[in-house]
């Protein structure tokens, strides 16, 4: 079928807008009334001693959150590689491991090559696509679709929450076939699941403040961003966005290792967006703001209503998004994450579908 813009200036703005709908079809084919269901035969959880994941991009992004999630709830050891990085070091694979590709295409040459390392030593390859019929999909023991539908634009947005979904899928199922998780709490995380795109529609209508300091941030020629735990892998790809699309350069730390050099660059030029809803890791978070803040720093903060509160009244620029449980928090924050990327590349009036240098799915080394 002929996918057009639906009315948007760019295929990217209608590809973020129509999330709600997108993941909402995401979760209905893998939950049915009793829970998740996986294809069958898919994982034996319990048996899995580790778990290697493969991508590349924003793909990439994907399986750094997906560690926090299968450590924590499932209590597997996890490794998140570069595919360019991973294929050529010759990485021992053990028994007992699993490896896992993620990759909209399903055909980037360096996550193809990764794979086609890993067939023949770990026990089963899983791979994590968005089209089916994808050289990837088609060598694997088991391949998910995230079922996103289309992308065009260049920069990927749908396609990552998708993954988001699809891995935290299977990190709840780990958690369950490995007994740290039962029925009823899995139910619970479900059920918030379940409510997600009605919550991406609340954060859409709150674009207007996210237009704003996107506008502010167009002006700038570096920017940072900051986050902790499930965060960090979020302010990485609002890096990457941002730098997509905009060309602005954009870096991203994990708020701990600002002491550890960036701090260095704090002035009031340099814009430090920092994604940090109010969970388990909030003050320490706060403190880093602080510190950027008391060097002239100026801060957008991307949190929760609780947060905006106890963040004080010299942060820069506050976006507020609805409150999820702390587990869910990727899946939310991965949209302010796209469209302060969105609107500083339309305030700049660049290519935002094609932006120069970069292709949808590199299939050449
Ligand atoms: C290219 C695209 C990125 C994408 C990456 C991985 O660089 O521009 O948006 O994240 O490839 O692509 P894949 O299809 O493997 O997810």
């Amino acid at each position: 079928a002929r996918v057009d813009k639906g009315g948007f200036k760019h295929f990217m703005a209608k590809e973020i807008a129509e999330q709600p709908t997108v993941l909402s079809g995401a979760l209905s084919a893998y939950l049915d009334k009793d829970g998740i269901s996986l294809p069958d035969p898919g994982l034996d959880f319990d048996k899995v001693e580790r778990l290697v994941m493969v991508a590349c991009g924003t793909a990439f992004y994907a399986c750094l959150t997906a560690k926090y999630w299968f450590e924590q709830l499932a209590g597997i050891p996890v490794e998140v590689d570069i595919a360019s990085e991973f294929r050529y070091r010759e990485p021992p694979i053990t028994k007992g491991t699993v490896a896992l590709f993620v990759s909209q295409s399903g055909e980037t040459a360096d996550t193809l090559a990764a794979l086609r390392y890993c067939a023949e030593k770990a026990d089963k390859i899983v791979s994590v696509v968005n089209v089916p019929t994808s050289s990837i999909a088609r060598e694997s023991d088991l391949a998910l679709p995230i079922h996103a539908g289309v992308e065009i634009g260049v920069a990927s947005t749908k396609a990552f929450t998708c993954q988001l979904n699809v891995l935290l899928m299977l990190a709840l199922e780990a958690a369950k076939s490995r007994g740290r998780m039962d029925s009823a709490e899995q139910a619970e995380v479900l059920e918030t699941l379940r409510a997600m795109p009605g919550i991406f529609n609340v954060a859409l209508q709150r674009g207007d403040a996210i237009r704003k300091a996107a506008r502010q941030i167009a002006e700038a020629r570096d920017v940072l961003f900051l986050g902790r735990g499930l965060m960090y892998p979020l302010a990485l790809e609002g890096a990457l966005k941002l730098k997509e699309i905009s060309y602005i350069h954009a870096e991203a730390y994990a708020s701990g290792e600002l002491k550890h050099g960036p701090i260095a660059l704090i002035d009031k030029t340099v814009p430090v967006v920092v994604m940090a809803p109010r969970d388990s890791l909030f003050d320490k978070t706060v403190s880093n703001m602080q510190e950027v803040m008391a060097r002239g720093g100026k801060v957008c903060l991307i949190t929760d209503a609780a947060g905006a509160d106890a963040a004080g009244a010299d942060v820069w620029q506050t976006i507020i998004l609805p409150d999820v449980p702390e587990v869910l928090s990727p899946l939310l924050y991965a949209l302010p994450a796209q469209l302060l990327a969105y609107h500083a590349a339309d305030a700049k009036g660049t290519d935002v579908d094609q932006p120069r240098n970069l292709a949808k799915s590199v299939t050449v080394e």
